[in-house]
């Protein structure tokens, strides 16, 4: 159309000349916004007006009435402006549209772009509206967190529609939000203005302002806001207080608190492991004072509308000082020799107890000798050393500090048939005495019940004790002190013989048995002096001899030195020392042969084979013939 039009202008101007100048839009009117009540001007100038100046509103032309719509229709300055007096939304509000009559054929008809004149009507305030549900200014605003939410905010009956903005505190969120304008029903010709915003709130708002602002030239200011404070629901997020580093003793007191972080506030939820049933809903646990059925994994939970906490555990160790609990056979046992049985002991305690058996030993100190470490002490065949006083000791440490409890005693009798005692007592399996002194033999034994008959017996002979005969005297058995059902039993012989130099065997007998035990008994002679001298004198001549045969033989046969290899004193002070003890507890002359090994000479290596030995035994008879003939 516009082609078309410039087309029959430049035709015209090409065809008629210069004759005629066209009328032309010099100013043509614009958009305007202007209060109720005030004049508003459209603009519409034109250039070479010829034709009559008419103006449009929504399409329908407007008469010039005075007071109201004041133009000229045939202005000489070509000004078409139009001024609309007391404007008014309903009358005035609309598309505006100036134009300009033609007055030849040739002439075009003037029409301006359609403008808008906008009445100002200043809208409601801001509301805020949970889908259609009104949220009334400053109440809260409830959702949860991490749920993604739409609220409205909606500002009706203005003209134009307000500008609807978002704001979190005073951080602008309206990016969140769409603005939608929409004709309002109730009320003719104005807007209502409608934002959603879709926003997922997180935990850090709760509580904040969410602002809705409109923005209107109408309000004071320019603006009105509403506002909710968010109410922002989660489930809760708990912690422990309270948590004890370590073990807690036994009397102290202890708190466990359980906070949840939660909205709307939360209800605890406290557990004992292995107990189905609720223990307690109270934000703290109190144990004052705390005992040792206390112990156990506590764990709490808390529970709101939105949801379930996870569980955290806590283990509560109660640790207390070992007692005793129990302690067996109470107070007294009886077993047969050689018997077993085990002790039992139990201790409460935590930590775990540490046991120590102990036995009492026999004498006026309070001597315990330990038997065992565990809570039960076994005792495999029995003998009377296991007769007496028990008690078991319970240990545990708390903080590094010893803590320890004794049982009661348990008294363990033994019964059977007697028994000898060898360690750690009077009784040798071997005595040495002088000749002429007198010499004591001495055994202990234990026998429950008491031994029926105690003899001694050597040779043919037999001796009970409480008994004399000639030089020897079986004295009666005593008890042995601290020690129950344990005897002494002495066999005295006088002004000893080197005949008396034998065995002596005490027979033990009792209801339940019988013990036999054997003691040698050694007589030491005193050496004579005669005999010394003949000793002396015979190791004289035979190391004489000894020497001469030496050098004989060195000349003949050179080769037994060759033989040996090397001179070795450990064995002869080996075979000089059981000489020694043979002279002194045989004291015969007559073994004086075999006094002088001959490797006091001939050196043998310190190994030597049977081939050697038989050697050296060879070169010894080969000296006895020799010693004879001197
Ligand atoms: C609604 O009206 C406001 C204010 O006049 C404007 O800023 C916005 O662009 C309009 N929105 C739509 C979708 O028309
Ligand atoms: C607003 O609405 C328009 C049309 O319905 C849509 O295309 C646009 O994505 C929306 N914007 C937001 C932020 O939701
Ligand atoms: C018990 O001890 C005695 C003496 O020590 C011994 O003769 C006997 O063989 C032992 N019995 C057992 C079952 O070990």
């Amino acid at each position: 159309m516009y082609f078309i039009e410039v087309f029959w202008i430049v035709y015209t101007v090409i065809v008629i000349g210069t004759v005629y100048t066209l009328q032309d839009f010099d100013i043509t009117p614009s958009n305007n916004e202007v209060d109720p009540g005030s004049t508003a001007t459209l603009n519409c100038r034109v250039r070479n007006r010829r034709g009559e100046c008419a103006w449009l509103k929504d399409g329908e032309v407007v008469g010039r009435i005075s007071n109201k719509f004041i133009f000229e229709k045939e202005p000489s300055d070509g000004d078409c402006s139009i001024r609309i007096i007391n404007a008014n939304l309903e009358m005035d509000d609309g598309y505006w549209q100036c134009q300009v009559t033609q007055t030849s054929l040739e002439d075009p008809t003037l029409k301006s772009e359609k403008v808008k004149l906008t009445v100002r009507e200043t809208p409601r305030p801001p509301q805020l509206e949970d889908s259609t549900i009104q949220i009334q200014p400053g109440s809260n605003f409830t959702t949860k967190v991490g749920q993604p939410t739409k609220l409205n905010c909606v500002s009706r009956k203005g003209n134009p529609p307000a500008e609807l903005k978002w704001f979190l505190e005073d951080e602008e969120i309206t990016a969140m939000a769409n603005q939608t304008n929409t004709t309002d029903i109730e009320k003719h010709k104005t807007w209502q203005a409608v934002s959603i915003l879709y926003y997922t709130f997180q935990k850090i708002h709760n509580g904040k302002l969410l602002r809705c602002v409109a923005l209107h030239k109408g309000y004071d200011t320019n603006s009105r806001e509403t506002h909710a404070r968010l109410d922002l629901q989660y489930p809760p997020e708990i912690q422990l207080e309270g948590n004890p580093k370590e073990e807690v003793e036994e009397g102290k007191s202890l708190s466990l608190r359980c906070l949840a972080d939660a909205n709307p506030k939360a209800s605890i939820m406290w557990k004992i492991s292995g107990h189905a049933n609720v223990h307690s809903i109270k934000e703290e646990l109190t144990f004052s004072p705390i005992r040792r059925s206390d112990s156990g994994v506590y764990s709490c939970r808390a529970k709101n509308d939105v949801g379930e906490s996870k569980e955290l555990e806590i283990t509560v160790d109660v640790i207390y000082k070992p007692e005793i609990r129990k302690i067996e056979p109470y107070p007294y046992v009886s077993l047969a020799l050689y018997s077993s049985t085990q002790l039992i002991c139990e201790a409460a305690a935590n930590p775990e107890p540490l046991y120590t058996w102990l036995q009492k030993l026999p004498g006026e100190m309070q001597a315990w000798q330990e038997r065992g470490n565990d809570a039960r002490l076994i005792i495999t065949n029995i003998t009377y050393s296991f007769q007496g006083r028990y008690i078991c000791e319970a240990r545990n440490y708390i903080k590094g500090i010893e803590y320890k409890v004794q049982s009661e005693e348990i008294k363990l009798d033994v019964t059977g048939r007697p028994q000898v005692i060898t360690d750690m007592t009077v009784t040798k399996d071997t005595v040495v005495v002088e000749k002429n002194e007198d010499a004591t033999i001495s055994v202990e034994f234990c026998s429950d019940p008491k031994p029926d008959r105690v003899f001694w017996e050597w040779g043919s002979l037999k001796l009970d004790t409480g008994s004399e005969l000639a030089r020897y005297s079986a004295e009666e058995y005593m008890e042995i002190r601290d020690r129950d059902d344990c005897y002494e039993a002495r066999l005295i012989i006088r002004n000893v013989e080197g005949s008396d130099s034998r065995k002596y065997t005490i027979h033990i007998v009792n209801f339940k048995g019988e013990e036999d035990y054997g003691v040698t008994l050694k007589v030491r002679e005193p050496v004579s002096v005669s005999m010394v001298i003949g000793v002396a004198v015979g190791c004289i001549i035979v190391l004489v001899v000894l020497i001469v045969v030496g050098l004989f033989v060195l000349k003949k046969h050179k080769y037994l030195f060759r033989r040996s290899n090397g001179f070795n004193p450990d064995t002869e002070s080996e075979m000089g020392g059981r000489r020694s003890v043979d002279i002194t507890h045989n004291g015969r002359a007559g073994n004086a042969v075999g006094a002088i090994p001959p490797d006091a000479l001939y050196s043998t290596p310190k190994k030597q084979s049977n081939k050697k030995v038989e050697n050296k035994h060879y070169e010894n008879l080969k000296v006895i013939p020799l010693l004879l003939l001197l």
